[in-house]
């Protein structure tokens, strides 16, 4: 289950158990209180045939003196889990961070601080270990969130940068979305978060720092229309172009499993839909359709098959 309900890392544990423990003594102090109007409704109700008020008391001062002395050392209590548990949560960053998690409408860049690795939307770290994320965003306000692995955490455009430890107490794949309304594909802004071992790990890095070859037969032709659909104008592929980042960096496409941050799995009849119209899946996406013939079309699907 991708929720809060499921931690899976050292700091959604501890928020959890944050939640708990007040849910459960807040849950206490409910009942007792409840009960006790509830008995003193019932035990000290208007009986029949009795007409004079019941006596008035005013002012107690060892009850005065309880009831705000308690709340106040209730408060100081749950002060005191909560601080320990925001340095649980948030330990001094440090510099530079392991990677750079930027926002754009409606996509996440990653790049990786030591290696240079720059993917989209797929963010690999080794299982058990505290990655740092320093979160950035390129356009709008995005908030970052994967539910069983961290709080969230807002992207703010400009100098002013957030940062967010990541990690996974055992390998899998974890969902994360964005989490602060950002324009109209907000609701498809999703990322994954792949938790492998570090052999694993290293092995993805590894190959993610490949720059793939020349693109070759039977590639050559959608390289061609790769390039002179201006697909480059926004997509960069490892080196081979000077491209902008306006889109996702596209070097290890055919490695990642979704396609448009999530709104399709990553599979050759959905790439060639998504260059035909995004807009179908993606109402508002900035990339345009392309109308191209069956073999242009399946041309291109062959060169971005080959980006693994
Ligand atoms: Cu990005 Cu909502």
């Amino acid at each position: 289950m991708d929720s809060f309900l499921n931690p899976n890392s050292p700091q959604a544990q501890t928020i959890w158990d944050l939640l708990v423990w007040s849910l459960a003594v807040g849950g206490i102090i409910f009942a007792i209180v409840a009960g006790l109007v509830m008995y003193a409704a019932a035990r000290y109700r208007a009986r029949e045939g009795q007409s004079e008020e019941p006596r008035q008391v005013f002012g107690n001062q060892r009850l005065e003196i309880a009831w705000t002395a308690a709340p106040a050392l209730l408060l100081a209590g749950i002060a005191v889990v909560t601080v320990t548990a925001m340095r649980v949560i948030d330990p001094p960053a440090k510099q530079p961070p392991d990677i750079v998690v930027t926002g754009y409408q409606w996509w996440w860049r990653v790049e990786y601080s030591q290696s240079g690795v720059v993917t989209a939307n797929e963010i690999h770290i080794p299982v058990d270990k505290q990655v740092l994320a320093r979160l950035e965003a390129a356009d709008v306000i995005h908030s970052f969130w994967v539910p069983e692995l961290a709080p969230k955490r807002d992207m703010i455009p400009g100098d002013h940068t957030n940062t967010i430890w990541l990690a996974a107490n055992k390998p899998g794949i974890y969902r994360g979305a964005c989490a602060e309304f950002c324009g109209v594909q907000h609701a498809w802004m999703r990322m994954l978060v792949v938790a492998e071992t570090q052999a694993e790990f290293d092995a993805w890095q590894q190959q993610q720092l490949q720059i793939p070859p020349a693109p070759a037969q039977p590639a050559l032709e959608g390289a061609r229309l790769f390039r002179e659909l201006t697909c480059v104008n926004c997509h960069a592929v490892g080196g081979a172009t000077g491209a902008a980042g306006v889109g996702p960096d596209l070097t290890h496409l055919g490695s990642r499993l979704t396609l448009g941050a999530g709104v399709l799995e990553n599979t050759p009849d959905n790439l060639a839909a998504w260059i035909v119209e995004p807009g179908a899946f993606k109402p508002g996406v900035y990339m345009p359709g392309y109308q191209l013939s069956e073999a242009e079309l399946r041309a291109l699907v062959v060169y971005l098959e080959t980006l693994q």
